[in-house]
């Protein structure tokens, strides 16, 4: 590497602590609006930088990185998930792209946990109930929705925040089921008493909740498909904070309005920043703006790892969340 701190291009508005940090060790040009940068302005940026860092929004496509000038050599992600990028495309090229994982599993779950809380326990229906002045004290039979405890939870994808969220669904009195692509080591498994299932099929015909904690990537889209939807019972809840195209959201919404799924709690969307306007009525559906990982530690430990990646590139290391396009 020379010895020219190495131009950082910053895709978006990032905590202040963590463009201060960036600044303190490379040459950072950020773009600095809290909107997702657009595609010509990306383009322009990938063609002078040699690290673009980036966010969730942005789309990194193969027609954006044939524009690539060739000091681009990282592309660094604040944010786990990379369908927005094209990793293939990336190393094909030369560029090495990373990911900040671990950080935000402990806030995310939290958030997949207020969800499987919220849904069958109609928190929101209830704030709501009560602030349009609908609460004339308490009743024996209204509001009632389902107990949580003795519960069955099927996670899909038992990786840092599935298994996070198996911890906490375990301390509620939930049984933990889960589907894999590959089985998870005995000892984790035993830990969280957890059942695998080879078959997802199976394992969503005998579910009471669905946590969707997988990436989405090529094999996931549509993982949970009409079909696949249909094998839950009618007092089943589904909850995802992982992204909206892992499920078939048009399917979801049909059978959430004929009452053929108990409910959903979601917090990402198949076209955001829209949201499917069925899902939208639906009072048995707790809908969050993508804010899972929203905390101001879960951001700040984001930008430390981004931080770690790109040193460890500028330094001639081999950064430690290297996305490896065949592990996705
Ligand atoms: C991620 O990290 O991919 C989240 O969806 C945003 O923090």
């Amino acid at each position: 590497m020379s010895e020219q701190p190495l131009k950082v291009i910053l895709t978006r508005k990032l905590p202040d602590e963590v463009e201060q940090r960036l600044s303190d060790l490379f040459e950072v040009t950020s773009y600095n609006d809290d909107k997702p940068m657009p595609q010509p302005a990306l383009a322009e940026a990938v063609q002078s930088c040699d690290v673009l860092a980036c966010t969730l929004g942005d789309r990194i496509d193969e027609d954006l990185l044939s524009l690539a000038g060739p000091r681009l050599k990282l592309i660094a992600n604040f944010g786990a998930g990379v369908d927005h990028i094209d990793v293939q495309a990336a190393e094909a090229r030369g560029i090495t792209v990373t990911n900040t994982p671990s950080v935000l599993a402990e806030d995310a779950a939290d958030m997949a946990m207020a969800l499987i809380m919220a849904v069958p326990r109609r928190l929101v229906e209830g704030v709501e109930a009560l602030r349009d002045g609908r609460f004339t004290g308490w009743s024996p039979t209204w509001m009632l929705g389902h107990r949580v405890r003795g519960k069955k939870l099927g996670i899909i994808g038992l990786g840092r925040v599935g298994q996070a969220v198996a911890r906490r669904a375990r301390a509620f009195g939930l049984s933990v089921h889960y589907h894999n692509r590959n089985r998870i080591n005995t000892h984790i498994e035993n830990e969280l008493e957890a059942t695998y299932w080879d078959s997802l099929d199976q394992m969503l015909s005998r579910v009471d909740i669905v946590s969707v904690n997988c990436p989405q990537t090529p094999a996931t889209y549509h993982l949970l498909s009409r079909r696949r939807l249909e094998l839950l019972h009618k007092d089943a809840y589904i909850v995802n904070i992982s992204r909206g195209d892992i499920i078939d959201e048009e399917a979801l919404a049909d059978m959430i309005a004929d009452k053929r799924l108990a409910g959903a709690g979601l917090d990402v969307f198949s076209k955001e920043p829209a949201v499917n306007a069925q899902l939208m009525k639906a009072p048995n559906v707790v809908l969050l703006p993508h804010m899972a990982s929203a905390t101001v530690e879960s951001r700040i430990d984001m930008g430390d790892r981004m931080l770690i990646n790109i040193k460890m590139f500028a330094d001639g290391h081999k950064p430690p969340d290297r996305i490896i396009p065949e592990m996705l």
